[in-house]
């Protein structure tokens, strides 16, 4: 690969960025999971039906070997700069049934960070030691310098980013999608709105650029006025021919839609700011999901969450037998999207595919 500067990779638009991610000698098939800009049609009905086909596999005995024989001479280590429970979870439990050893570090201020060593090294020290690293941290472009250093010490090993600042969650927003088709039988055509802080939620914004692979979406924003989705976003949107509307009322999108995919508000950035108010937090019963919106939901329609939540849905829907409360079920189907991935990173997807174990 070219040799290029931090300073001009950095000044490069993310789509010129992406040759730099990909796997050698493909159409950029992401090798580094940076952007869901990375993800195209085609590898996202691989990936879900790869993780229906690790989720079958996993029921048999049979099946549960042969996944944890597919990854079994790797190694991975998740590197959560910042807090985490259900990435954390479902990348460790999915790196396990693909058979990897795992290490983690969650408290950086026990590794040499602390003692003054800069991200790239650090990165390449652990690089020394294990085959995959999985990486949370609060500066967005942290993993785009993890992968960037990999690249220059001609090391080809995978950052995948599990959650970068305000600014992307590419695996989240695979599970979402992977949530999604399974709930609406397919994307295309759908009606879905995004609720709460899509200013600062990553998820969000990673998930709308996944829709320039699907035909005729409609997106509903739904936020406070401060805390709306980004231009970047909705350059990107435009550029990408995909409507989109934005409102302040979810009452009047829950009949329409297809999909509410409600988020929190993100009152840590309000703090972190020098906010003082102890209401920063408080929700605007505007943007709350209510039980007996539901009844006004379509038949065939799904209410997601990327969690963890405060109390933008009824709690009451915690414990719903209603096919469309899916929340759990996305929560779930994260473990299985991230192993889907982490298996055609290393193309071990045909063996799982072609396995008939399950
Ligand atoms: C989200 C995150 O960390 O971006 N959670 C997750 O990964 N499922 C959303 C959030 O923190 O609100």
């Amino acid at each position: 690969m070219k040799r290029i500067s931090w300073e001009e990779y950095t000044n490069l638009r993310v789509s010129d960025r992406i040759p730099y991610l990909s796997k050698p000698n493909t159409d950029n098939e992401p090798f580094h999971v940076l952007y869901s800009q990375q993800f195209t049609r085609e590898m996202l009905d691989h990936l879900c039906a790869l993780a229906d086909k690790i989720r079958a596999l996993h029921k048999t005995e049979r099946g549960g070997d042969l996944l944890r024989s597919t990854l079994r001479n790797k190694n991975a280590l998740n590197l959560f700069a910042q807090p985490s429970t259900r990435t954390f979870m479902s990348f460790l439990m999915a790196e396990q049934k693909l058979g990897m050893e795992v290490v983690d570090i969650r408290d950086v201020s026990t590794s040499s960070q602390a003692k003054g060593e800069s991200l790239q090294n650090s990165i390449r020290t652990f690089s020394s030691y294990v085959d995959a690293i999985i990486m949370r941290h609060p500066d967005a472009g942290a993993a785009e310098l993890a992968a960037y250093e990999m690249n220059m010490a001609d090391r080809r090993i995978p950052v995948l980013n599990g959650g970068s600042g305000r600014d992307q969650h590419p695996t989240q927003a695979l599970l979402d999608i992977y949530t999604l088709t399974k709930s609406l039988g397919e994307i295309d055509g759908k009606k879905i709105a995004m609720v709460g802080d899509l200013l600062r939620g990553r998820t969000v914004r990673s998930l709308s650029y996944l829709m320039k692979n699907y035909e005729d979406v409609e997106l509903y924003y739904v936020a406070p006025e401060r805390l709306r989705m980004a231009d970047d976003v909705k350059d990107f949107l435009k550029r990408s021919h995909i409507r989109y509307t934005e409102s302040e009322n979810l009452e009047a999108v829950v009949s329409i839609v297809d999909a509410v995919y409600m988020t929190r508000i993100q009152w840590e950035w309000d703090r972190a700011a020098g906010a003082k108010s102890p209401d920063a937090g408080e929700y605007d019963p505007r943007f709350v999901f209510r039980k007996e919106y539901l009844d006004r939901m379509k038949k065939r329609s799904c209410l997601l969450h990327p969690l963890p939540k405060i109390n933008e849905i009824d709690p009451e829907l915690d414990y719903s037998d209603d096919p469309r409360v899916v929340y759990w079920r996305q929560e779930r189907n994260g473990m299985w999207a991230r192993a889907a991935l982490l298996a055609r990173i290393f193309d071990v997807d045909r063996t799982i595919m072609d396995s008939d174990d399950d």
